[in-house]
């Protein structure tokens, strides 16, 4: 909980053409009302489109529902509410989630995970726009727009008989699938800038652990960048941040890199600051892509003394490609 309030920007950060065509849509879709299902890897940013389609439509208030919490006996009143004396502990009148939506729009994060009973009672309040509250008689009214989030591949889920067939198809109307960040890793630098102003003190990213992180496939997506930069600014004083200071999961990553063949150090050094480039410029908390890569390519081909073909295995890329690259950034040996 650091700094809540400067992290709660919601805004979405990244400039990768699936991010922008994220954005472009979530403009879009704010102005209408149709049900939106987000699908996406854990982390990707589902809750934050959600935030921002709703941030694009007529305003009421955003209540987000974790269906992945909803267990026992307690999720019906925690979604429908109740009224005093319903049970034991019920000691006065309870307004549930779904009241609380009304006028607004009503986010059910992880919907894979609502038990089928409760499928049954949310498809009938999305038809009939109306619920009973536990232990009332009366029915009461609340009208949302519907936004659902979900890691799993629902379909799947129907067929398997463990998500309702009809609430499928009310949810489904517009799919909007979010990208794993490994498939647009050109939002990286744009987001580590992100989270270093909203965690950080000042502090910046070495060359070396910037060139880490580039090449690290993040499966716990934008949210595991998040917690990555917050423990390394918790454990560094700063200003700069070094690989030592990265979390072990990435440390790990970078022992595995290393080990097969010893000259992989060729990649770390395409990263380290070395005589020839400004010091300087390895404490800029971003480099450009292209910039990485001219440097990783110029640092390989020292490394191997001018042997392409070695460079290109050492960079992972094909022969032709580093002749097309090295054409590009007009490097000579
Ligand atoms: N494009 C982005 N720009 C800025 N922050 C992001 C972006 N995508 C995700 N985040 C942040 O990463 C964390 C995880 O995002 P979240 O929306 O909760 O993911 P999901 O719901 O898919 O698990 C949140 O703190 C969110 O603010
Ligand atoms: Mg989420």
């Amino acid at each position: 909980m650091i700094q809540e309030s400067k992290a709660r920007s919601y805004e979405l950060v990244g400039q990768s053409a699936r991010l922008r065509n994220v954005l472009r849509l979530a403009a879009k879709l704010g102005r209408g009302h149709w049900p939106v299902l987000l699908l996406g890897e854990t982390g990707t940013g589902k809750e934050l489109v959600a935030r921002t389609i709703h941030r694009n439509g007529p305003g009421g208030p955003f209540v987000t529902i974790d269906c992945s919490s909803m267990v026992g006996t307690l999720m019906e009143s925690e979604l429908f509410g109740h009224v005093k004396g319903a049970f034991t502990g019920a000691n006065a009148n309870k307004i549930g989630l779904i009241e609380q939506a009304n006028g607004g729009t009503a986010f059910f994060d992880e919907i894979g995970e609502l038990p089928l009973d409760l499928q049954a009672k949310l498809l009938r309040v999305l038809q009939e726009k109306e619920f009973r509250p536990v232990g009332s008689l009366q029915v009461r009214k609340s009208s949302f727009r519907v936004i659902a989030a979900t890691n799993r591949d629902l379909a799947k889920e129907v067929e398997k008989g463990r998500f309702r067939q009809d609430l499928y198809y009310r949810l489904n109307v517009v799919t909007l699938r979010l990208s794993p960040l490994r498939d647009r890793k050109e939002d990286l630098p744009a987001l580590i800038r992100h989270f270093l102003e909203i965690y950080g003190n000042g502090h910046t990213v070495s060359g070396e652990l910037l060139g880490l992180m580039m090449s690290y496939d993040w499966p716990g997506n934008v949210r595991e960048l998040e917690n990555c930069i917050q423990h390394m600014v918790a454990v560094n004083s700063g200003p700069v941040l070094h690989l030592q200071d990265a979390p072990s999961q990435l440390l790990h990553y970078h022992e595995r890199r290393r080990a097969p063949q010893g000259l992989v150090q060729a990649a770390a050094a395409a990263a380290a600051p070395n005589g020839d480039e400004p010091e300087e410029s390895f404490v800029t908390p971003v480099l450009p892509l292209a910039e990485m890569e001219r440097r990783a390519i110029i640092n390989a081909l020292r490394y191997t003394k001018g042997d392409r073909v070695m460079a290109a295995h050492l960079l992972g890329i094909g022969r032709t490609t580093l002749y097309r690259k090295l054409k590009e950034y007009g490097i000579r040996d």
